[in-house]
């Protein structure tokens, strides 16, 4: 890729704003007609940017491109991952699918239902918690509704333990490692089903980048 500024999709170059030969200065009016025109190609024509949700997009753009100046003033690291919260049908599930193509040079993580993870576990036990707490980068979704796992007549609270491995992870690699997810729920939530263990470490993890808990259903 020649001019990281520009992306093409279906026939359309779609510009970011400009590159000066070492770095992009993104234009964030011209992210989100990209996003408006990525969004529809890939969940239908209903896609679209709402206006209420522009400053929580300003916030998530601005780990995705990096951006270190609007990261510092909205107390984002760059090197955590991302939790994205909010209420159900406010569109996490989809601004994740989605933003993996605003950055196709960076390296793109997976998305994973949560519970996939469970049934997984049930299936084929504790090789599972190693298989998601490799180096490959996740997105864990829909955090915090995914049942207690159950192998041989032993319960384990798997993406806890997956999380702890991630973790464990994380620190070895020097923060290189990428751990993102989505969830409905809120801290004590959280705290409740993973326990406060697991939740110390999450708040390493992830930047909680949470929607609006007015934020409108998407579903409708
Ligand atoms: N910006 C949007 N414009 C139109 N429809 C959307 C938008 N975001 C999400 N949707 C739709 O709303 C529904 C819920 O979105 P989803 O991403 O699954 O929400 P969540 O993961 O927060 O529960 C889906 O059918 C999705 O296609
Ligand atoms: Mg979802």
């Amino acid at each position: 890729m020649d001019n990281p500024s520009k992306i093409t999709e279906g026939g359309i170059e779609y510009s970011l704003g400009k590159f000066d030969g070492h770095c992009v200065h993104y234009d964030f009016s011209k992210i989100l007609i990209y996003l408006n025109a990525k969004g529809k190609l890939l969940f239908g024509k209903k896609f679209k940017i709402y206006k209420e949700d522009k400053t929580f997009l300003l916030k998530l753009t601005s780990y995705f491109i990096r951006d270190e100046a609007n990261c510092k003033k909205y107390g984002i690291d760059l090197n955590k991952g991302i939790l994205l919260s909010g209420p159900v049908g406010c569109g996490k599930t989809s601004l994740m699918k989605l933003l993996r193509h605003l950055v196709p040079a960076q390296r793109p993580y997976e998305m994973i239902p949560s519970r996939n993870v469970t049934f997984s576990f049930n299936h084929l036990g504790y090789k599972t918690i190693e298989d998601y707490g490799n180096s490959k980068f996740y997105c864990f979704d829909d955090l915090g509704v995914e049942p207690v796992g159950r192998f041989y007549g032993k319960d384990l609270n798997v993406m806890g333990e997956v999380l702890l491995s991630r973790y464990e992870l994380f620190q070895e690699t020097r923060k290189k490692l990428k751990t993102h997810a989505t969830t409905n729920l809120n801290a004590e939530e959280l705290e409740e089903h993973y326990g406060n263990r697991v939740r110390s470490r999450m708040r390493e993890l992830f930047n909680l980048i949470a929607f609006d808990e007015k934020t409108r259903d998407k579903r409708v």
